[in-house]
């Protein structure tokens, strides 16, 4: 197994729609380095595009249980929703509230390549419509309550950082400077690609 590099925003694998898996495409070695380097990072889920593969994968964990999904739908949610803090592992050292269906059914297929549903609450419910987002090129800061954007305590965050408020361009900024340094191409806002 191997931890893969997570790509961060503004890289343009991020905005893309990412393709649907054919069974012949199911590497098992990718699924667990996904899985290695969603533990790894100490996510709870990650989606494929977010180590630069644009396809439709996620893998997740409530700690109880792990899943590995191919082409995920989301074919039913509650009316109800729910805001907390949300991060992801593309905007580190970030988090914001945004809302959610309390409740979604998810079919997909497995790493056995078998049909599946899940049905989520709680935690996974969340976790499921954040990874699927990602396929689509939608990040939580899309939907997120842009006011209640800050930095979080985690001790990658640069001291420095924590002077400037979290709005999206300074954030596009710092990541700019942190982690796009030789980058060519730069995506911040969906749809542009
Ligand atoms: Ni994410």
């Amino acid at each position: 197994m191997a931890v893969l590099k997570v790509i961060k925003y503004g890289h343009p694998t991020l905005r893309k729609v990412a393709a649907p898996y054919t069974q012949d495409e199911v590497d098992e070695k990718f699924i667990d380095d996904m899985l290695d380097t969603m533990y790894t990072e100490d996510g709870v889920g990650l989606a494929a595009p977010q180590v630069n593969v644009s396809k439709r994968l996620i893998v997740c964990s409530d700690r109880e249980n792990e899943f590995v999904i191919f082409n995920p739908k989301i074919i039913a949610h509650s009316e109800s929703v729910k805001a907390d803090l949300e991060g992801c592992l593309s905007l580190p050292g970030l988090h914001a509230n945004v809302e959610r269906y309390d409740k979604v059914i998810v079919t997909g297929v497995d790493a056995s390549w078998q049909n599946i549903e899940v049905t989520a609450t709680g935690l996974l419910a969340v976790v499921f419509q954040h990874e699927i987002d990602h396929l689509n090129g939608t990040l939580y800061i899309d939907r997120a309550d842009l006011t209640t954007l800050a930095w979080t305590d985690a001790v990658t965050v640069d001291p420095a950082r924590r002077e400037q408020p979290a709005t999206v361009e300074i954030v596009q900024q710092i990541f700019r400077q942190q982690y796009h340094t030789n980058a060519d191409v730069l995506v911040f806002e969906k749809n542009l690609i």
